[in-house]
């Protein structure tokens, strides 16, 4: 095994094509090289979502898409974040040596809270602190994400060095992101130049892995075009015809430019079929066994249990030698 990997996933709704091409995907074949840790984040999904039904299908769903994705809780470590306490503690502690300043510079937070910054709640802006909180509880090496994490995975190796400075030299090992970059970032398919999300008002710019075929083609079909000839890869002139060429190319798992120049005389519409037949064809079987996993919802909840008894497993000796390091007194009866 060549090191350890913890990566988190928020249940704010089901996943959809960026998370699986961008993150899930990788998550899956990196099982085989390292011990590897995934965790439904639930309680960074609380600074979004208020709705605790949501909360509860959300995460039993997203627990779902994952092993339906491939993560073999035999081999890795799937469970709950709010299951583990560690998480919780261990964030509050690295609230105490993180500058506010580190935190003013996250470009996330500023998206997310937008020009009401005076009503967002303090969980948001401490979100990054609890991210680093995650990896650093099981002292990860390396992180798989999509690109949009890798300002938040930059801050995580900057608290670690902090806590290690104040407290204890060579601690905390600092986190390395593993991004992939052909697919690292998936893009609307309303926008090209705004990044597939969960909490993109509509529902058309994003295929999600709950999506039959009929929605699926739907959506490539109303996807937007542009009015060139053919398709070509021009990040800032094409960004519609790039994302498409790049999502075409990591389903087939081919070379983007092998795509792009099969599609070079190719018309939008035609392209956009192509397109649409590929996805489904990839993308039923994780819906069908998705649909098997979530009809016993029993079988989905043993696997989150054991799975959060093997991180706290972990989690907890770390958090016993965080509390050391900071003097926190134990107190024992005579
Ligand atoms: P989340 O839930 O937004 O996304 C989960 C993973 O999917 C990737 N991703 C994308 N990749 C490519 N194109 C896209 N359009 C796209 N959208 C999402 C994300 O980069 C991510 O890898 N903050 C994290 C969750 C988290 C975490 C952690 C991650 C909490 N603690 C500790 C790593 C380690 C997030 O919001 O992911």
């Amino acid at each position: 095994m060549k090191g350890r990997i913890f990566s988190g996933v928020q249940p704010t709704h089901g996943l959809h094509l960026g998370n699986y091409l961008g993150a899930i995907r990788n998550w899956a074949e990196l099982q085989a090289a390292y011990d590897c840790i995934y965790c439904i984040v639930d309680l960074h999904a609380l600074t979004t979502v208020h709705d605790p039904r949501a909360m509860h299908a959300n995460t039993r769903e997203v627990a779902a898409a994952l092993l339906a994705c491939g993560i073999d809780p035999r081999r890795s470590v799937l469970f709950v974040q709010s299951n583990v306490f560690a998480h919780a503690e261990l964030a509050w502690i690295l609230n105490c040596v993180t500058p506010l300043g580190w935190l003013n510079r996250m470009t996330q937070f500023k998206e997310k809270a937008g020009k009401n910054r005076e009503n967002a709640a303090l969980g948001l802006y401490a979100y990054p602190v609890l991210q680093a909180a995650d990896i650093l509880a099981y002292k990860a090496e390396y992180v798989p994400v999509g690109e949009d994490q890798k300002q938040h995975l930059e801050l995580s190796r900057d608290i670690a060095s902090a806590f290690n400075r104040a407290f204890a030299e060579d601690f905390f090992p600092l986190p390395a992101p593993l991004i992939l970059d052909a697919t690292a970032r998936i893009m609307s398919l309303r926008d090209g130049t705004k990044k597939m999300s969960k909490s993109e008002a509509s529902d058309m710019s994003r295929i999600n892995l709950t999506d039959d075929a009929e929605a699926i083609s739907l959506k490539f079909q109303k996807a937007k075009s542009d009015s060139f000839e053919g398709l070509a890869i021009d990040e800032a002139s094409r960004p519609e015809a790039t994302n498409l060429l790049r999502i075409y190319a990591a389903l087939a798992e081919r070379p983007l430019a092998e795509v792009a120049a099969d599609h070079a005389g190719t018309q939008f519409s035609a392209f956009k079929r192509e397109l649409a037949d590929l996805a489904v064809a990839k993308l039923a079987p994780l819906n069908a066994e998705m649909r098997r996993l979530m009809a016993d919802p029993a079988q989905i909840d043993a696997i989150l249990a054991d799975g959060a008894e093997r991180a706290a497993a972990i989690a907890l000796p770390v958090l016993e030698e965080v509390r050391a390091a900071c003097g926190f007194l134990r107190p024992t009866r005579g």
